[in-house]
């Protein structure tokens, strides 16, 4: 018998024939607002430390800004700059007759499920509370203001980063907000859009001086009654710990959970079904560190040079230009450009869960320097190996949905994972690590190609068995995320 991870990755495959069903129309009379209202708690603006107006033009110059605040503001402005470079509004386009607000983020569908909770202690000018993060206006709202550690402690089993942490960043899904479109699957793109919030989230605080521990076991009944949540409607997906640079990162990322039989669950209920089958209520040890064998060992390896991306204080500015590539010219990329992408995004692995469960492979469509075809990466030896020697801009668009994106793309990323090891390690709750580093890889490679002037977008939704049969793997490696990346068209 599967397990509940396995059954619901196999229930919400998407094929050629269930794309088209009928009835997969939407209701515009039901679609959701991508923010959460609460109707009691103090509000606290954090707009007034925004730069206004002229164009931000570096990280410096928003440090030195911060530098001549009277020092109590410092901390709230630094905070202000987190959460704005992590999931803020930065662009506004019309959509329907009304305003589209976009984010630091990528969502998929523009859909926006992401939620996200501050737990602060002992701050400056904030009271002791849990805070809701208001996107829409730049604003904390509390609505809880007592000292959040002792209950927080115990739902993190004792994390060790609690006592090196005053402030707690909690991620949630709002189910509806994405399942309103991509229904049982949405589950997948929610964690795979929390994983890109939580990617600006690890890459923006060192430019404040801190880094972020990912906390991915804790007691979720806990937590969910914490924060107010309904849990047919919203979940706590992760949590990560903000922390002074610079000190050594103690405790797991991630704790294992329990494992269940993938029973038969009606369509419609499948998404809180794998939710709830991860979910933890006690502690077990994680899992000895997985060992180091390969798993593929393909010929022909050839090794990418160490090619730095320049971002000379502009993440900021980055965040701030990030879009989605809505269309490729259909050039090609450079083998440097291809290794700088690499290089970064797996530069660190601060913040993520369990990225050793990950592989990552590339449909190379035009890259200087290389034969267009299929590779697999090691991003600790930098090593690209061919495995398929073949042009393969149609077979890759056809298994995107017909999207061109991935057609035109210079190279498609794909992240996968051996899912019954993954399982048989972390339990059902590991679906979740799985998407949430996909999704934070995927926000590096963004962000990366953003600075080095080239197009990208995520793809969320892709025909699952024929990705396997491209890439030559079998099915129990489980498809989780394709990055697109190539020339944006100029228009
Ligand atoms: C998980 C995920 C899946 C996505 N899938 C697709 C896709 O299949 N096709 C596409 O054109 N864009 C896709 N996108 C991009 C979104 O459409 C885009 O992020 C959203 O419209 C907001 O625009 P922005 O990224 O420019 O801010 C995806 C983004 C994410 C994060």
């Amino acid at each position: 018998m599967p397990s509940a991870a396995e059954r619901y990755h196999e229930d919400t495959k998407y094929t050629p024939e269930n794309v088209r069903r009928p009835g997969r129309g939407l209701d515009f009379d039901k679609q959701p607002v991508p923010f959460k209202d609460y109707a009691t708690g103090t509000a606290y603006d954090l707009t007034r430390f925004l730069p206004e107006g002229e164009e931000l033009k570096s990280d410096a110059e928003l440090e030195a800004w911060r530098a001549q605040l009277p020092s109590a503001d410092q901390d709230l402005a630094a905070l202000s700059h987190l959460l704005y470079f992590t999931n803020g509004i930065t662009a506004v386009i019309p959509y329907g007759g009304q305003p589209l607000l976009l984010r630091a983020a990528p969502s998929a569908g523009g859909l926006y499920p992401t939620e996200l909770y501050v737990a602060v202690r002992d701050h400056a000018v904030l009271p002791d509370g849990l805070y809701n993060y208001q996107v829409r206006d730049h604003s904390l709202v509390c609505f809880w203001a007592h000292d959040p550690w002792p209950r927080l402690r115990e739902a993190t089993f004792h994390h060790p980063a609690l006592e090196q942490s005053g402030l707690l960043v909690i991620a949630t899904g709002v189910y509806f907000r994405s399942a309103w479109r991509y229904e049982d699957r949405a589950y997948r793109r929610i964690l795979l859009d929390t994983g890109h919030v939580l990617g600006n989230l690890g890459l923006y605080a060192p430019v404040l001086g801190w880094q972020t521990q990912a906390i991915g076991g804790f007691a979720d009944g806990a937590v969910e009654d914490l924060l107010f949540l309904d849990p047919e409607e919203e979940g706590v997906v992760a949590i990560a710990a903000v922390l002074p640079a610079g000190k050594p990162l103690t405790g797991p990322s991630a704790l294992p959970g329990p494992v269940s039989t993938g029973v038969s669950v009606p369509e419609g209920r499948r998404l809180l079904a794998l939710h709830a089958a991860g979910k933890l209520t006690e502690a077990t040890p994680p899992p000895e560190a997985a060992s180091g064998e390969e798993k593929y060992t393909f010929a022909f390896g050839e090794t990418l040079a160490d090619v730095p991306v320049p971002f000379d204080a502009q993440l900021g500015p980055t965040i701030i230009r990030r879009r989605s590539t809505r269309a490729y010219s259909g050039d090609g990329l450079t083998r440097e450009e291809l290794a700088a992408l690499l290089g970064f995004t797996y530069g660190q692995s601060g913040g993520l869960f369990a990225p050793e469960l990950l592989e990552t492979f590339l449909a190379v469509h035009d890259v200087t320097g290389l034969d267009a075809g299929c590779y697999h990466y090691r991003p600790e030896k930098r090593e690209l190996r061919q495995i398929r020697f073949t042009a393969l801009r149609d077979e890759v668009q056809y298994l995107a949905l017909g999207q061109d994106l991935a057609g035109r793309a210079g190279a498609v990323v794909f992240h996968t994972a051996d899912l019954p090891r993954a399982v048989a390690r972390y339990g059902d709750r590991v679906y979740r690590y799985l998407h949430l580093d996909a999704g934070h890889l995927g926000q590096r490679l963004n962000v990366a190609a953003i600075r080095l002037g080239l197009g990208v977008s995520g793809i969320g939704g892709f025909f699952d068995d024929q990705v396997n049969d491209m890439l030559g793997i079998p099915e129990r490696e489980a498809v989780l995320y394709l990055t697109t990346l190539g020339r944006p068209e100029s228009r």
